[in-house]
Order: structure tokens, then C-alpha cells, then sequence
């Protein structure tokens, strides 16, 4: 099968000294910390961010709502999840009242002071409002509260908005790499 190469930035944020003020979000949205009960609606919440994105072409179980469930069982049985470093965006209505899963988080320990964010994704209609920036922020505290000194990241180049927005956290990007992915025809 053909194979494409996929350019993404290794990036990384150092912890020490890091102080974070608390994230204000608009009118209906909450962000939850990580309990088992919440593993579907993470795994809604995954799908609704990334089927359609740039990343759903380089991990194709993004862009499956079958394909986001076994992800987040997954992750969230791996050794090294940091349940502190997960989190969920939600938001409500205020006219329907109806509750929406718009954003998530993982977070999973790689050494003992290395943590590494994984998936942050806001679905579509929710972007633009500091919600994602809320979710990596939180994150990183979690992280923080964990012992966790230093996080890393990786973004596909070309996803220049999330790129943006890991720079304006101080986020630096420390090395490039390349993801292969098979493809069924280039
Ligand atoms: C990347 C992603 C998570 C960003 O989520 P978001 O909720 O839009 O993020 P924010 O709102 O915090 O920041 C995005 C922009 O809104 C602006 N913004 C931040 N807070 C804001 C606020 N309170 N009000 C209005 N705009 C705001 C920011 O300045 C930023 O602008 P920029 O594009 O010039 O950097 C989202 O685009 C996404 O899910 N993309 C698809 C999945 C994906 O690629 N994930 C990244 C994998 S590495």
C-alpha cells in the first residue's frame, strides 16, 4: 500500500515556574475533570472535534466514532494516564437546555517527569471562544499537580491554527518528525 509522510513538530513546555491564573470561559461551557463515567462522552467529544480535520487523515481512528471510543479506552486504561491532565469541555444551551460534549483532552505520563497532551480537540461551533486554550491550560496544571516537570506535544505542520494556538500558551517546538500513514490510494 502507498505510504504518506506526514511533517509534524515535536513541541514541548516546561513546567517549572509555570503559574497559571484560572481560565475564564463564556456563558454555558464547564470544563470537567476526568471520571470513568465520562469515558463516551470523551470519546463524542473526540469525534465531533476532529472527524473532517487535517488529523483524521494522519490518525484515521480520529475520524470514526467507533474508531474515538476504542481510542479513549485505550488511552484511559494505559499505565500512564494522568487522569488530572484529562478534560472535558461541555456546553449548555441556554434556550434548549440541551448538554453538548464540545471539547476533550488526555493526558499520559511517558517518563517520570515527562507528561505528553494528547488529542485536544473542540468541535467546530465552539472554537474561537478560549475554550481550547481553557482545556491545554487545565491540562497542564493537572500535569503540574502530578509532578510532571516537563509536556510535549505533537502537531501536524500544516494544522497551523492549533500550531498558533500552542505558541500563544508557550508552547516551543523542539524537533520535526514524520508520521507515516498507509494509504489506499495517493
Ligand atoms: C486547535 C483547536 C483545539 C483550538 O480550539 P479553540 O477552542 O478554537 O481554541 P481557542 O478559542 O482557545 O483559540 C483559538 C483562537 O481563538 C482566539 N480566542 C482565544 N480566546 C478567545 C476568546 N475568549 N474569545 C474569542 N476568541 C478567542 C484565539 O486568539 C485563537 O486565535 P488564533 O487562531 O489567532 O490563535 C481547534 O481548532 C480544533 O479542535 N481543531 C481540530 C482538531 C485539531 O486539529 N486539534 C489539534 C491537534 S494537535
Amino acid at each position: 500500500m502507498p505510504v504518506v509522510f506526514f511533517k509534524r513538530y515535536r513541541m514541548q513546555f516546561d513546567l517549572r515556574n509555570a503559574r497559571f491564573s484560572d481560565s475564564v470561559l463564556p456563558e454555558g461551557y464547564e470544563l470537567l475533570p476526568w471520571c470513568p463515567e465520562l469515558l463516551n462522552a470523551h470519546a463524542e467529544a473526540k469525534y465531533r472535534s476532529f472527524r473532517n480535520e487535517l488529523d483524521a487523515n494522519v490518525f484515521p481512528c480520529l475520524g470514526a466514532a467507533d474508531g474515538c471510543l476504542r481510542l479513549m479506552k485505550e488511552i484511559s486504561n494505559r499505565q500512564g494516564f494522568v487522569p488530572q491532565s484529562t478534560w472535558l469541555a461541555t456546553h449548555r444551551n441556554s434556550n434548549s437546555g440541551r448538554l453538548e460534549y464540545c471539547g476533550t483532552v488526555q493526558g499520559l505520563r511517558e517518563k517520570l517527569d515527562v507528561g505528553a497532551i494528547q488529542n485536544i480537540g473542540v468541535a467546530r461551533d465552539h472554537r474561537g471562544m478560549g475554550v481550547g486554550s481553557a482545556i491545554v491550560r487545565n491540562s497542564l496544571k493537572g500535569f503540574q499537580a502530578s509532578g510532571i516537570k516537563i509536556v510535549t506535544l505533537e502537531v501536524t505542520e500544516k494544522n497551523t491554527g492549533a500550531l498558533r494556538l500552542y505558541q500563544r500558551l508557550g508552547f516551543e517546538v523542539v524537533s520535526t518528525v514524520f508520521k507515516s500513514v498507509e494509504v489506499k490510494s495517493v
